[in-house]
């Protein structure tokens, strides 16, 4: 009987996810992914091509491998489908190697015009949502109000989405100033629901349950980073899912027994996209060439991302969290333009250390305070081999396993499958 390995972000999204995923798949049969919806963004490197995928798990460029896309996770048929046309120059047989479960949820065009409503509602206090719908549709997920994968075979499936739309438009009465034109969204969304209904949707607890039973190999791929977790992240300022380990048990129907080894992702400095509070943000000159030398524009929105340095407090928080048993440090090459690389140690709270990641990061004063350590000031793109990374890269790596106990099997030096290197 064989277990799942997990791979997910250790801060706050976009840690690289989709690029080691991909390079994985080849030792795995299944990649599922948990958790999330189109508010992820997963960029995938090779052979030239640079791929962002938003729903469709990251082993879908490999042949023999499985894609399932979990009950966990909510499902846009609109973006789903621009995502399979996108896929279309690579021939990829849809129906035998991507598998929807019938409990995923689905996005509805009104999801997503209440998603906006409470954004432009909540005005300078409002999360920087994607605007893709997720909180919305998890809400009814929670509310018991959803509509699911399952639900469009049948025949009282129109029935069960004009119910759920005139809920949602009674709703968007209350928000006076916002405007919609639904009409406009629902052509579109009714025929992506005719794609979905052509791939496959399966019982994907059993049909993993059945894999396990053969041997087979599971990759479960996380969306988001566990600081947005809707309850470990930086709520309110979080996504509406549980973006840990924990939530691949609940989003795939894994038993906790059943979970293998952790990956957990992490940069080697640290992003956050959207509102929220981000202990290291560098809101300055330094912030502006970690953006620039670190593309740190959003896969999804396009929005540039907040930058800052690798704060340990918060990555141990985040390894206690999932279990992580190792670790990819993704983007060394972007810290190439340093001669001095700073490492958050631990806070000053009201003049007390402070070494834990604090509940209330919004409402107080958190100063967080620094250990220099020296740069490579090289350029690492080129590399192949570990042994040959400059000893200020690899006393880096030494001195990150030394603080967060855990090793550190991949190093990322650039976006591409081959720039990948592994350590131990
Ligand atoms: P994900 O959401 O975790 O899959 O990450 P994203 O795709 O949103 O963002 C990661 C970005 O960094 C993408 O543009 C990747 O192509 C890029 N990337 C991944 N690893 C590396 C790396 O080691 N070096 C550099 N320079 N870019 C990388
Ligand atoms: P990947 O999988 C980075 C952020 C949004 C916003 C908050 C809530 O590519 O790492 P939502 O649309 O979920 O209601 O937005 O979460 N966010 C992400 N940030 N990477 C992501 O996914 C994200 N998905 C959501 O910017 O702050
Ligand atoms: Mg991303």
């Amino acid at each position: 009987m064989s277990k799942a390995d997990v791979l997910l972000g250790l801060q706050w999204g976009d840690e690289g996810k989709g690029k080691i995923v991909d390079v994985l798949t080849p030792s795995y049969d299944i990649i599922a992914r948990f958790q999330g919806g189109p508010n992820a963004g997963h960029t995938l490197e090779f052979e030239g091509i640079k791929h962002v995928l938003h729903t469709i798990p990251s082993g879908i460029f490999h042949k023999d491998v499985i894609n399932l896309v979990g009950n966990g996770v909510v499902i846009d048929p609109v973006v789903f489908s621009a995502e399979l046309d996108k896929l279309k120059p690579f021939n990829i047989d849809f129906k035998t190697r991507l598998l929807l479960s019938k409990k995923a949820h689905l996005i509805l065009p009104t999801h997503k015009l209440l998603d906006a409503a409470s954004e432009q509602a909540k005005g300078k206090n409002k999360i920087g949502s994607t605007l893709k719908g997720i909180g919305p549709t998890y809400m009814d997920k929670t509310g018991r109000n959803g509509l699911r994968v399952g639900d469009i075979f049948m025949a009282n499936f129109k029935e069960k989405y004009d119910a759920l739309v005139e809920k949602h438009i009674g709703i968007l009465s209350h928000h006076k100033d916002f405007e919609y034109d639904l009409a406009e969204l629902e052509g579109p969304w009714m025929e992506g629901i005719e794609v979905l209904k052509n791939l496959t949707a399966v019982d994907s607890e059993h049909y993993l349950d059945q894999a396990f039973r053969a041997g087979k190999k599971v990759l479960a791929e996380g969306a988001q980073g566990t600081m947005l977790d809707v309850d470990f992240g930086t709520y309110p300022f979080v996504t509406s899912s549980n973006t840990v380990t924990a939530g691949t048990c609940t989003g795939l129907g894994i038993a906790p027994t059943k979970i293998g080894n952790v990956i957990g992702i992490f940069k080697a400095y640290c992003t956050r996209v959207g509102s929220g509070p981000f202990p290291t943000e560098l809101d300055d000159e330094v912030g502006e060439l970690i953006r620039q030398e670190g593309r740190e524009f959003g896969a999804t929105t396009g929005r540039p991302r907040r930058c800052g340095w690798i704060d340990i407090p918060q990555m141990k928080y985040a390894i206690m969290i999932n279990g992580v048993t190792e670790l990819s440090m993704m983007k060394a090459d972007v810290l190439s333009c340093f001669e001095k690389i700073q490492v958050c140690t631990h806070y000053i709270i009201d003049g007390e250390k402070v070494d834990y990641f604090p509940f209330d990061v919004n409402g107080i004063e958190l100063t967080p305070v620094y250990e220099e350590l020296e740069g490579w000031n090289t350029d690492l793109t080129q590399l192949t081999d570990y042994n040959d990374a400059p000893k200020a890269l690899k006393d880096y790596v030494l001195y990150l396993e030394e603080k967060l106990e855990v090793p550190i099997k991949v190093v990322s030096v650039g976006p591409d499958r081959t720039q990948t290197l592994s350590n131990h």
